[in-house]
């Protein structure tokens, strides 16, 4: 099944939030198949956000996710991917609809709570970044029939 890699950004860790959102994907129907709390380096936040390098903003985006713990995060569903870009909101709170974790918590671009991969490719590049091979755990759990 499909899987995406999903992080609680240090904003979110340190306003007590990491439950708020792993809540949400539960109540989703999504299943969690990895997790850990981490300081990223500054190489593998380079790596992380390499598609931004030559933003304006590259530093001050590395020097915030690296500014402390994040919580990572491996979940599986079908569209997962897809459809935790929903439920994260608009890449700025303030275009975020109510409802989406951004809209819900975050007031500013840089401190938007959480990212999500944006297509399958990142999210294999992504898990394998943070997680390396074969850390997704594949179990079954009695309700998955009744989401699919
Ligand atoms: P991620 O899931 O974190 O990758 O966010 P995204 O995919 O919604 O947005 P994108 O990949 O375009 O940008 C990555 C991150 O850079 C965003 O989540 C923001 O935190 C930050 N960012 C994007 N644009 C700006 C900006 O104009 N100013 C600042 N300070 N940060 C920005
Ligand atoms: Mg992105």
């Amino acid at each position: 099944m499909e899987k995406t890699f999903l992080m609680v950004k240090p904003d979110g860790v340190q306003r007590g939030l990491i439950g708020e959102v792993i809540s949400r994907f539960e109540r989703k129907g999504f299943k969690l198949s990895a997790a850990k709390l981490m300081v990223i380096s500054d190489d593998l936040a380079k790596k992380h956000y390499g598609e931004h390098a030559d933003k304006p903003f590259f530093g001050e985006l590395v020097d915030f996710i690296t500014s402390g713990p994040v919580f990572a995060m491996i979940w599986e569903g079908e569209d997962v991917v897809k459809t935790a870009r929903h439920m994260m909101g608009a890449t700025k709170p303030s275009e975020a609809d109510l409802g989406t974790i951004r809209g819900d918590y975050g007031l500013t671009v840089g401190k938007n709570m959480i990212h999500g991969s944006d297509s399958l490719e990142s999210a294999e590049r992504e898990m394998n970044l943070f997680f390396g091979d074969n850390a997704a755990l594949e179990y079954k759990k009695s309700v998955d029939e009744w989401v699919y």
